[in-house]
């Protein structure tokens, strides 16, 4: 069923939130979750349509899952991993699901996955999970838009990064995790998620060391055992509900947060006038009194600036007194909110990789569509400091990757309603 967002211009949220489990972290440990044939059981599972498509995908290679919602967990029991091959039709709704390429590798010595294609925010190639499985001994052949990896047996190596990539460390990571002796990724991605998964591989009996540094060293085990693992807290999720609360002027508090994780968004919410505080309860996130001025900023690998808030720190942005300038260094397409804030009244230029923000005094809401999950997290927040009533459309994206935002946001003052979509976009020619 399609269906959309009605936001009405609401008052400062107030109150508090509990963050979910991460979805960045979620993803990689399921397919983690292949590499040993005993059971294992994740907890503080968000409830996403993502973490469905994975569990769906992790069922069709032969794993059993369970997921609870009650408890928020899911147990996957690998043992009767058999097939080698991921349908077109599972991958092609999440690219994260081309992480299961060095599991299937380390455990079943092949692996027929289709290619992710680009998507809404750039070409996302990988290169770099290739040639570390590659490094490693797999032999590499690309056969009708599908890569297929096998190998005998995989070897440690050194393996040399040229761009910290989440997604490469965590494939490389994981079919090191099995290999005959030691690998050393160097120029490692040092997401808080990576280390999530290097402490699931390891509580599973797998040897991960340096994880959270640049420099990561896996020591290749025979077999890996049975685990329980919770997953982190979403460092995303909380930097959009702060992000919201700035752009209400409103006051929050946030659980289950780790407030090293959101140092960047905290850092650049102080900037820009909104207080921040780390309290018994929580992180406080208060912007009742200040108004907010332009900050520039950059994205970055962690511990940069995180390309996954840039698109809610524009819709800020654009309610901020003065010149922002904001430099995307991670995608190169990923200012696809723009031209629907530009439709609400924000005032914003494109050159090259930056956006330039000149604050406007209101936002006015009309209807706008979410391309991508964050594009769409943007127009949801920006539509809760706009005049009247806006309507967003293309909230499946949303739903990959927030749970429940509009009944969240709700229980924090705003005023969301979720309804049936019947109007057909004709396709543009
Ligand atoms: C992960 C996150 C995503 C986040 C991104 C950057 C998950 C499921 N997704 O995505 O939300 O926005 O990190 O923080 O964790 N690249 C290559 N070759 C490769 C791999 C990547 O050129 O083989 C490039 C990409 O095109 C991109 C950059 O490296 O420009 C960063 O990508 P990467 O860190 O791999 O992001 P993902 O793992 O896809």
């Amino acid at each position: 069923m399609v269906e959309k967002f009605i936001i009405h211009p609401g008052k400062p949220l107030n109150g508090a939130m509990e963050v979910s489990g991460a979805k960045n972290a979620v993803l990689p440990v399921l397919a983690g979750s292949l590499l040993t044939a005993q059971p294992c059981t994740i907890s503080n599972v968000p409830n996403l349509s993502d973490v469905e498509s994975m569990r769906e995908l992790v069922e069709s290679l032969g794993g059993n899952t369970n997921w609870n919602h009650k408890s928020s967990s899911i147990s996957v029991d690998a043992g009767n991993l058999m097939k080698h091959e991921a349908a077109y039709e599972l991958v092609g709704r999440l690219r994260a699901s081309f992480l299961i390429v060095g599991p299937l590798l380390a455990r079943l010595g092949r692996a027929r996955v289709p290619l992710p294609g680009g998507c809404a925010i750039g070409s996302r190639p990988v290169d770099l999970h290739l040639k570390g499985l590659a490094a490693l001994g797999a032999k590499i052949e690309h056969s009708q838009g599908y890569v297929e990896a096998s190998a005998k047996k995989l070897y440690g190596a050194n393996i040399y990064l040229d761009f910290p990539s989440v997604g490469a460390t965590e494939n490389i990571m994981m079919a090191a995790a099995l290999a005959d002796g030691q690998t050393v990724i160097e120029n490692a991605a040092i997401e808080p998620e990576i280390v999530d998964l290097a402490n699931f591989i390891n509580t599973a009996g797998g040897q991960v060391r340096g994880a959270g540094t640049d420099t990561i060293k896996i020591t290749g085990v025979k077999f890996m055992n049975s685990t329980q693992h919770s997953i982190i807290s979403d460092r995303i999720e909380a930097g959009t509900f702060m992000v919201a609360a700035a752009l209400t002027g409103g006051d929050i508090i946030l659980t289950n947060v780790m407030g090293d994780h959101v140092k960047p968004v905290t850092a650049k919410l102080k900037e820009v006038n909104v207080q921040v505080h780390e309290t018994d309860k929580g992180i406080q996130v208060n912007a009742s009194e200040s108004p907010l001025v332009a900050a520039d900023i950059k994205t970055l690998p962690y511990p940069g600036f995180p390309t996954d808030m840039q698109a809610q720190f524009m819709s800020l942005l654009t309610k901020a007194k003065g010149t922002s300038i904001i430099t995307e260094t991670v995608f190169e397409n990923r200012f696809m909110q723009v031209g629907e804030l530009k439709r609400m009244g924000a005032d914003i230029k494109i050159e090259s990789r930056s956006a330039i923000i000149k604050g406007v005094d209101k936002l006015t809401g009309t209807n706008v569509c979410a391309t991508d999950l964050r594009a769409g997290a943007a127009l949801v927040l920006a539509a809760l400091a706009a005049d009247n009533i806006t309507e967003v459309t293309g909230i499946s994206h949303i739903d990959r990757g927030y749970c429940q935002l509009d009944k969240r946001l709700n229980q924090l003052g705003a005023r969301i309603e979720r309804v049936k979509d019947n109007i057909v976009i004709p396709v543009q020619k």
